[in-house]
């Protein structure tokens, strides 16, 4: 069980993430989304104590009952190797190219576990099956551009699982891939959740894969989590304006041409400004539709799971 209070994460004046704060389940599966720069991959690196040293990390992170806020590098790194794994966008940038495979899976086996190297490489070869990647023994000897980008993020899958974590944190597990690949790896890290009852914490532009894989989602905007729920109900009934504006803006091919005329994608208009220029208050004010006085400027209440004041007034968002 992983609890997380308050989480922000601070670069001089500009918070990357704002008191977020997440209930993690043994088993559960949630998905993080929101645009580029929300603070999704920012808030995976904290809980990993990974943030960059330029960051201050402030809130409480408490795995198994272990406060780890203000925790040691030793202890971050016990964490790491036993409890909370994480996995890339870029499967390429993150396996050595000089190194096989398989002994890239058996390293961590060797060092944490004090296993032989014969003995590793057999918890390797388990791996790559329990992944579903073709051919595994013959992958163990194979070096990272020796196969492709789909094989090469289960294995990276293999190498999260090797220390047997009770979290697995996916941030854009399927971006760098082709659609059908991508369909499959999700489904993977879905089935490895329900077989190890491992926590998935899925981070994803991609709604389609989040829709499948997770069964609760968080909203994050401007480094604050502004909606969460049941995976069926945001995406169905989704309450904050950002929300449904995100969903709005979802690529649907059948959205793409009508008439023979190639329609625009929607979006939400205007960008995500600078961190620094966010307001103090909803941080979603200034791209609202709906605006109150009082957005801007002070914090908007959680109602229903949705952080927003319009809802509290009793408006529909
Ligand atoms: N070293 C840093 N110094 C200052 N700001 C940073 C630093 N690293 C990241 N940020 C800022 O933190 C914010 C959150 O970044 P983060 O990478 O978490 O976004 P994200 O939601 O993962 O976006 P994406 O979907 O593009 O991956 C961004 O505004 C980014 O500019
Ligand atoms: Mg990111």
């Amino acid at each position: 069980m992983i609890e997380v209070s308050n989480l922000s994460v601070t670069f001089g004046q500009a918070q990357a993430v704002r008191d977020a704060s997440l209930t993690i389940p043994p088993g559960a599966r949630i998905g993080i989304v929101g645009e580029s720069g929300s603070g999704k991959s920012m808030l995976g690196l904290a809980l990993m104590g990974m943030a960059p040293d330029a960051a201050q990390v402030t809130g409480s992170l408490i795995v198994d009952g272990a406060e780890m806020s203000g925790a040691s590098e030793r202890d971050w790194r016990r964490l790491r190797a036993r409890h909370i794994a994480m996995i890339f966008q870029e499967p390429m940038a993150a396996l050595n190219p000089l190194v096989r495979v398989g002994d890239t899976v058996a390293e961590p086996l060797r060092i944490h576990e004090g296993l032989s190297r014969d003995a590793a490489l057999d918890r390797a070869l388990a791996l790559f099956k329990e992944v579903g990647l073709p051919n595994p023994e013959a992958r163990l000897r194979q070096f990272p551009h020796e196969i492709s980008g789909g094989q090469r993020q289960r294995v990276l899958i293999a190498l999260a699982l090797a220390c047997n974590p009770g979290l697995l944190i996916a941030d854009e597990p399927t971006t760098a891939l082709d659609a059908n690949v991508a369909l499959r790896v999700t489904e993977l890290l879905t089935d490895l959740s329900v077989r190890r009852q491992m926590s998935l914490l899925f981070i994803s532009h991609d709604l389609a894969a989040v829709a499948r894989a997770t069964t609760e989602i968080v909203v994050m905007y401007g480094g604050t989590v502004v909606e969460r729920g049941p995976t069926d109900q945001v995406l169905n009934a989704p309450r904050h304006p950002y929300t449904k504006g995100l969903l709005a803006a979802r690529p649907r091919p059948e959205g793409l041409r009508q008439g023979g005329v190639r329609r625009r994608l929607p979006t939400i208009p205007g960008t995500v400004p600078p961190l620094e220029k966010l307001p103090p208050g909803c941080r979603f004010a200034g791209r609202c539709p709906v605006e109150l006085p009082q957005c801007a400027a002070t914090r908007p209440p959680v109602v229903d799971n949705a952080v927003c004041h319009l809802l509290a007034e009793g408006g529909a968002a």
